[in-house]
């Protein structure tokens, strides 16, 4: 009886399977069409990431875990994807717990992009292999760069009209923010180590500053 049921469960569980992975083989391909180099996107003329155009980036994977990517599939729809972002209030607003008083947009905080680019860029999961797989290693953005979204974001918030009642959130995740720009890898980066600074990457945006 149970050797019966387990060949009745046997099969079925053996055709969920080749189910599951005849959709993964129908996928995968659609999805990888734009991307040459195994799913590694590269920013060679990225109009987002200018500064940082000999990197890489993985998709999909990145677009698996951040939903601001979910539709990217080659590079042009990246660039689009980080240009949204950086305009809506999911940046740094809705993190924050403030709001901004249109509600779809956000005040541009300085160097915005420069940040996003070498988060994705630096993204170990994802990205890293991507890079390595082409022997390189992408330097991390400037520390100072990043200091200067955070005070940027500081400014912009420290503000009643668009940070207003209880502040906590505000201020603890602005104290995160900083500790990342002194303690992560991707946005620590020293001159000596040819850090990636935001003037390079946008130097005719200074957003709010
Ligand atoms: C991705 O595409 C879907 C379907 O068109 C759309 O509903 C969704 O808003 C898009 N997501 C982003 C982040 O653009
Ligand atoms: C948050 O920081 C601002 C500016 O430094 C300060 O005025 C405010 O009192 C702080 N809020 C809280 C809840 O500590
Ligand atoms: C940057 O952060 C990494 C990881 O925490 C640390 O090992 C490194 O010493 C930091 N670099 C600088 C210049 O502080």
């Amino acid at each position: 009886m149970s050797v019966n049921l387990q060949e009745k469960t046997f099969p079925s569980s053996a055709t969920l399977l080749s189910l599951a992975l005849l959709t993964l083989w129908s996928i995968q391909p659609t999805r990888a069409q734009d991307n040459t180099n195994n799913n590694c996107i590269s920013l060679a003329s990225s109009k987002a990431c200018p500064a940082f155009e000999q990197y890489y980036v993985g998709f999909p994977g990145l677009a698996s875990r951040y939903s601001y990517l979910a539709n990217v599939t080659n590079l042009d729809s990246f660039d689009q994807s980080l240009f949204a972002h950086v305009q809506s209030t999911n940046d740094y607003l809705l993190p924050l717990g403030c709001s901004s008083s249109s509600k779809e947009s956000a005040p541009y905080a300085r160097y915005s992009l420069s940040r996003l680019c070498a988060g994705l860029i630096q993204d170990v999961t994802d990205s890293l292999p991507c890079n390595f797989q082409h022997n390189l290693t992408p330097p991390p953005l400037c520390k100072a760069t990043c200091d200067d979204w955070i005070s940027s974001v500081d400014m912009i918030t420290n503000n009643n009209d668009v940070c207003s009642g209880d502040t906590t959130q505000r201020n603890s995740t602005i104290l995160d923010l900083q500790n990342q720009c002194s303690s992560w890898q991707g946005y620590n980066g020293t001159d000596s180590e040819g850090c990636i600074a935001g003037q390079v990457n946008e130097p005719n945006n200074c957003g709010m500053c």
